[in-house]
């Protein structure tokens, strides 16, 4: 299950990547916004999160203007390992070396076939443990407050 969350400009990509994810079937939930009314983007970006977080949902993919506001809400929430991309190599090696599981993204930075080009890299590469879990194990460790 992945988790779909954007503020009010990303509401045309959000259904872009709706219907990209059906037709690759994968299953989503949308935690909002569900409109183009001017919004606030932590407060969608903390609600998919929370679902990545608890397990709710596998990963998410979250919308903005840019994608940094809303990746930082997300990265707030503790075990969430962010990615904002604007290019498909730094979308898939997030998850191959940093095991990211949000992925967001500017509505008003990508065009949407670069977007679901994107996302369709990031979704479909597999994270390569080894020296990379060490890696990662230390990120977690920074977010558990202990020293390096
Ligand atoms: C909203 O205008 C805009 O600030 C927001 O979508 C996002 O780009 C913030 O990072």
């Amino acid at each position: 299950m992945i988790a779909l969350a954007c503020d009010h400009s990303g509401i045309e990509l959000k259904k872009e990547i709706m219907a990209m994810l059906d037709a690759m079937g994968l299953t989503w939930k949308d935690f909002g916004t569900y409109d183009t009314a001017s919004c606030d983007y932590p407060v969608y970006g903390y609600r998919a999160a929370k679902a990545v977080a608890s397990g709710e949902c596998d990963r998410g993919i979250l919308i903005c203007g840019t994608g940094i506001g809303i990746g930082i809400a997300a990265s707030k929430v503790r075990g969430i390992r962010v990615c904002s991309c604007s290019d498909v190599y730094s979308a898939e090696l997030s998850k191959r070396h940093n095991n990211s599981n949000i992925l967001t993204l500017g509505a008003r930075v990508v065009g949407i076939d670069l977007a679901k080009m994107i996302a369709t890299h990031w979704l479909t590469a597999e994270f390569e443990g080894g020296r990379h879990q060490r890696r990662v194990d230390l990120l977690t460790a920074i977010e558990n407050g202990e020293e390096l």
